[in-house]
């Protein structure tokens, strides 16, 4: 498979739809409260997408082989559930945690990325789970630069997840990106260091690992999309889009909502 490499203008695109998917979760952020259903937050987003934005909300209607078309424009994914969680009409309640992932389109191009929000007051547990994926996700992107390879990558998340007695999900993996929304290559959260593709210049993709408290077995839910633990165990998952510089990386999916790399916590501005 090969890796596009965008060009000048396909990577200014990119900035643009990376920043606007950023800039959904800080629209959303408010809203996310004990009492809020997860379908009143995909119709708040959606709005916001095409009327605010003049973005496409990529999720909807989605359809790759082998799946019936997603009916939302977002994923919420509560506590046990790791991915794809179809908004719905459960009120969203005290010590959950929630993963709202946004992939809009804008020109054509895609910005994919989520974060972990807290209702109310967390367990010390999520909290715990939700800072080390955190965390997690940036020991990969700081493996990000030309000549490194992708197994740097999944490795560095890999050691730094398993050393705090997690686990990783395997089914799922973060993902080339551009003007289609999942493309060559896949990025796996997981491997070993110095093997895979060579990471070059101007490659987008995504870093996105999932990241159980128990066992890194899942299930899929009958609607055909929810991703949740076997074990029912609480599950985290934070997603940026990168680009590949000549020196290092740009995370493309930065706005002023975005957490600092060292914290989950919003830096004081
Ligand atoms: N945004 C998810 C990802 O990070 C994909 C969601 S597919 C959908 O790759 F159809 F469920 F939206
Ligand atoms: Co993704
Ligand atoms: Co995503």
């Amino acid at each position: 498979m090969t890796i596009s490499i965008k060009s000048k203008a396909e990577i200014t695109n990119m900035r643009v739809a990376g920043r606007l998917a950023s800039e959904v979760l800080d629209f959303i952020t408010p809203y996310v409260k004990a009492g809020v259903t997860t379908e009143k937050l995909d119709q708040l987003c959606h709005d916001y997408m095409i009327e605010q934005q003049g973005t496409i909300p990529a999720p909807l209607n989605y359809a790759p082989p082998g799946y019936k078309p997603f009916p939302k424009s977002i994923c919420t994914s509560v506590n046990h559930q790791i991915c794809h969680g179809i908004p719905g009409q459960k009120l969203l309640k005290n010590g959950d945690i929630l993963n709202i992932d946004i992939t809009v389109i804008k020109n054509g191009f895609h910005g994919d990325t989520s974060r972990m929000f807290f209702v109310g007051k967390p367990s010390i547990a999520a909290k715990r789970l939700v800072e080390i994926t955190h965390q997690a996700m940036w020991k990969g992107i700081n493996q990000v630069k030309p000549g490194a390879r992708l197994g740097d990558i999944g490795s560095a998340i890999q050691v730094f997840a398993e050393s705090h007695n997690y686990s990783i999900v395997r089914e799922f993996c973060g993902h080339g990106i551009g003007k289609k929304f999942h493309e060559s290559p896949q990025v796996l959260h997981y491997g070993t260091s110095n093997t895979g593709e060579k990471l070059k210049a101007g490659m987008t993709f995504t870093i996105e690992p999932m990241i159980n408290l128990g066992k890194k077995d899942v299930k899929e839910m009958p609607d055909g999309w929810t991703i949740v633990t076997k074990d029912r165990s609480l599950s985290a998952q934070w997603e940026h889009t990168i680009l590949v510089t000549e020196e290092s990386y740009e995370v493309l999916t930065i706005s002023d909502g975005s957490p600092d790399k060292f914290s989950t916590k919003k830096a004081d501005k």
